[in-house]
């Protein structure tokens, strides 16, 4: 990519969402050239609109609010996508990223498949379903996406170490990508979470610590180390706005992989809900450098009723978040005081989707029909996004003819106690034919034949 292209400068525009806050716009601009944050232009807040220089910032000066990274876009066309990598690094003139990451070592996330989903369909009653299946990534999870875009900027600002704190697919992926990169790791989790999660994140070599506490509890104790560690990345807090863009991702590839359009519906599993926004973001950007239709979408999230403010407040018709306390099996989805609550809740009344919530039995029970329908095992958190978006056709509130994606954000292998029978439910037979022959015979429908 050459200085010499410019394209759509994304800035910031006073009051075109719920509540008047800014949202990200696009202009023309004049011609650009990329930085070591490749057409990242600055920072600006989601709440005021306040611009600052790119750096290790993440809460605006004037108001405390969270900041946006905001860019100067090269025109781009799709054959300049579609000859780059087959990972995320595509899109690298759409992140806050050296233009030559891709050289660096690096866990090469993304590429994911987007399966079409017809005997899913079928079962719902729906035209045209599509999984993106965020197993494909290096730890098994989209959180892959999020890290390698926070890592590339976080070497650009100096730091030396990459931290987090994590419902668990985060730390194994900071974990992964540190080692990769050759730099130190500190990943905190609550101590209850799944083992499979803790063992995942501790191969790595890394600092594991596991906090006695909630998700909740280790992100205030995070913040406060982020202020007292001064070459510490914390990369869902002091670098959050640049971690957040890597969810953008997710939304460019299903665009690009549904042949350069828009779905109408899609589905997407909240707990901060950076992820839901991002890819919403990302529509709009595609939008707007042209490279697809401007087609009407519709943003729907999903949550689980143990663990659901965001949906409380969707439904109360309520701007505000009020932080609950988690109790649900999602537990990548415990997340009680959701930094990006407000902003979910714009983007799903703006589209014209809703945020819905299930309860663990319907989580299990969607895991299982996810499971079988399509051979995808993906973990608690699709069993809320497939769900919620079950419960929203049985309420009529989104369209089943209309052409629909859910994100399978992580991996069932690492939530296996979700889905697992009690103790000694596994019958075992002897190594023989007529051991097998009454095996046979006992499965249910089959004592007749
Ligand atoms: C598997 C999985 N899905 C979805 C999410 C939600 O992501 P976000 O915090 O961006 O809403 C998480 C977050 O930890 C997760 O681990
Ligand atoms: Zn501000």
């Amino acid at each position: 990519m050459t200085g010499a292209k410019s394209g759509p400068r994304l800035v910031p525009a006073v009051g075109t969402d719920e509540g008047e806050r800014p949202r990200l716009v696009s202009t023309t601009s004049t011609t650009t050239t990329p930085s070591r944050f490749g057409y990242a232009s600055g920072l600006a807040c989601r709440e005021c609109g306040h611009t600052t220089e790119l750096g290790a910032h993440h809460a605006c000066t004037e108001c405390f609010g969270p900041l946006e990274v905001t860019y100067d876009l090269p025109r781009l066309t799709r054959a300049d996508i579609e000859a780059g990598p087959a990972s995320i690094w595509r899109y690298a003139s759409l992140l806050p990223v050296p233009p030559d990451v891709a050289a660096t070592p690096n866990t090469e996330p993304g590429w994911t498949r987007l399966v079409r989903a017809d005997h899913l369909a079928r079962e719902l009653g729906m035209r045209t379903l599509w999984v993106k299946d965020e197993r494909g990534n290096p730890t098994h999870s989209f959180k892959d996406r999020v890290v390698a875009v926070a890592l590339a900027a976080a070497v650009e600002m100096g730091f030396k170490v990459l931290a987090c704190p994590s419902t668990g697919n985060l730390a194994n992926a900071v974990a992964a990508a540190a080692a990769r990169a050759g730099i130190r790791s500190v990943v905190f989790i609550p101590a209850n979470l799944e083992p499979q999660k803790i063992i995942a994140s501790e191969v790595y070599g890394g600092t594991l610590v596991a906090v006695d506490g909630s998700y909740d509890d280790v992100n205030r104790l995070a913040s406060e180390l982020a202020d007292d560690r001064e070459d510490w990345a914390f990369v869902n807090v002091n670098v959050r706005p640049y971690y957040a863009e890597g969810s953008k991702t997710i939304g460019y590839e299903i665009a690009e992989q549904l042949g350069w359009r828009l779905p109408s519906q899609i589905v997407v599993p909240v707990a901060s809900g950076a992820q839901l926004v991002k890819i919403d973001k990302a529509f709009r950007e595609f939008i707007a450098l042209g490279l697809v239709e401007d087609t009407p979408f519709r943003v729907f999230g999903a949550q689980a009723t143990g663990c659901s403010p965001v949906a409380a407040a969707f439904r109360q018709g309520h701007d505000v978040v009020q932080p609950v306390k988690p109790a649900t099996i999602a537990k990548s989805l415990a997340i009680g005081n959701p930094a990006d609550g407000p902003y979910v809740l714009d983007v799903v009344r703006r589209t014209g989707g809703v945020v819905a919530d299930v309860d663990d039995d319907a989580v299990i029970s969607a895991m299982r029909l996810l499971a079988t329908t399509e051979g995808i095992f993906g973990e608690t958190a699709v069993g809320v996004t497939l769900g919620v978006l079950r419960s929203l056709l049985a309420t009529g509130q989104i369209d089943p003819a209309a052409e629909t994606v859910i994100i399978n954000s992580g991996d069932g292998l690492k939530t296996l106690d979700a889905v697992a029978g009690p103790p000694g439910s596994l019958s075992v037979i002897r190594p023989s034919l007529a051991a097998f022959e009454a095996f046979e015979a006992s499965l249910p429908g089959n004592a007749a034949s």
